[in-house]
C-alpha cells in the first residue's frame, strides 16, 4: 500500500504523521515545492519509527516521481486562511494549484482514491475531479468528519460529557451552509433536544460552522491541522482497509436528498474503489431544505472555478 501527501505544510505533515503511525502501509510520500522541506521532515518522521514501534517508510520528494502507482492520494495543497479571510477568499489562487496538482496525480496515480482537503473544499473536490477526469467515486473531500468532530466537542464541552458519548453528523458545505444535523445528535442515546434548549442547540450549530475561524483568529498564520489532518487520516484508513465505514464526506451527488450532479456533504459508504454508496438518512424537513440550500450554493461557486482551470 502507497499512499501519497501533497504538501508538506502543518496539514500535510500531521496528515502523514498520523497514516504513517497507523502502520497500514508500506510507504508514504510527501510531495511539496519548497526544497529540503519534504526530504527533512520524512527524516525526521522515519527516525521516530524505533521509539513510536512502526515500519512505514517516509519518503519525502520535490517532484511527483517517486509518487507514481500510489493507491491513494491526499491533496493538502494550497494556501490557508489568514484571520478575516473566508475559505471562498482562496479559490481563485488554490484553483490554479490544485489543478496544476490533479493533472500530476492523473499521469502519475491514474488508478489512486484522491482525498482533497484543500479549500474552499468543495469547489477544489469538484475541480480536481474535472481536471484529473477521475470517476466521481474516486474523488472525495474532506470536511464532513472534521465538522462534525468539532460538533461533537463543542457538545461535550456545553453538557460537561466525554467527546466519546456524543453521537453526531454534520452535511452540507465546508462553509457558510455547513448543516450540521441537531436531529441527529444524541448524548448517551439520549436526543440532544431534551437537553439542551432550540436556542442552546443554535448556539452550538452555528460556533460548529464557525469552528475553523475561531482557531484561524487564534493561530493568526495559518489554520487547523491537528483534528483536520485526523478527519483526512479516518477517510485514508476506511479506503485502504476496505472499511465499509460510513462517514460524512465531500461525494458526487446524484438524485439523493433530491438533490443532482454536485459535490457535496453528505453520509458515503468508503472502500477501497471509494466512495461506494451515499447513504440517504431520514432528516427533517428543514435539515433536507438547508442541504438543498447547501448544494444550490455550492453549484453557483463551481461555475466561478470551471471558469478559471
Ligand atoms: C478548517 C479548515 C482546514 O476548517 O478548513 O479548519
Amino acid at each position: 500500500m502507497k499512499i501519497t501527501v501533497v504538501g508538506a505544510g502543518k496539514y500535510g505533515s500531521t496528515t502523514v504523521q498520523r497514516i504513517a503511525q497507523a502502520g497500514y502501509a508500506d510507504e508514504v510520500v510527501m510531495t511539496d515545492i519548497v526544497e529540503g522541506l519534504p526530504q527533512g521532515l520524512a527524516l525526521d518522521m522515519n527516525q521516530s519509527r524505533p521509539l513510536e514501534g512502526f515500519e512505514t517508510r517516509i519518503v519525502g520528494s520535490n517532484h511527483y516521481g517517486p509518487t507514481a502507482g500510489s493507491d491513494i492520494v491526499v491533496v493538502t495543497a494550497g494556501k490557508p486562511r489568514k484571520p478575516g479571510m473566508s475559505r471562498m477568499d482562496l479559490l481563485t489562487d488554490n484553483a490554479q494549484i490544485v489543478g496544476g496538482v490533479a493533472r500530476e496525480v492523473a499521469s502519475s496515480s491514474p488508478d489512486a482514491v484522491v482525498i482533497v482537503v484543500s479549500n474552499p473544499l468543495d469547489e477544489m473536490t469538484a475541480l480536481f475531479q474535472k481536471v484529473s477526469g477521475f470517476p466521481a467515486e474516486r474523488v472525495i473531500g474532506q470536511a464532513g468528519m472534521l465538522d462534525t468532530a468539532r460538533f461533537q466537542d463543542k457538545v461535550a464541552e456545553k453538557l460537561g460529557v466525554s467527546p466519546l458519548s456524543v453521537e453526531a453528523i454534520t452535511l452540507g458545505s465546508h462553509g457558510d451552509t455547513m448543516v450540521p444535523v441537531p436531529s441527529k445528535v444524541s448524548v448517551e442515546g439520549k436526543p440532544l433536544g431534551e437537553l439542551l434548549s432550540d436556542d442552546e442547540v443554535e448556539q452550538l450549530v452555528q460556533a460548529t460552522r464557525d469552528g475553523g475561524a475561531e482557531v484561524v483568529a487564534l493561530l493568526k498564520t495559518g489554520s487547523a491541522y491537528y483534528a483536520p489532518s485526523s478527519a483526512a487520516a479516518k477517510m485514508v484508513a476506511a479506503v485502504a482497509k476496505d472499511t465499509k465505514d460510513v462517514m460524512p464526506v465531500c461525494a458526487w451527488v446524484s438524485g439523493q436528498y433530491g438533490i443532482n450532479d454536485v459535490y457535496l456533504g453528505v453520509p458515503a459508504r468508503l472502500g477501497r474503489g471509494g466512495v461506494e454508496e451515499i447513504v440517504e438518512l431520514d432528516l427533517t424537513e428543514s435539515e433536507v431544505e438547508a442541504l438543498r440550500t447547501a448544494a444550490e450554493a455550492v453549484r453557483s461557486k463551481q461555475a466561478d472555478v470551471d471558469g478559471l482551470v
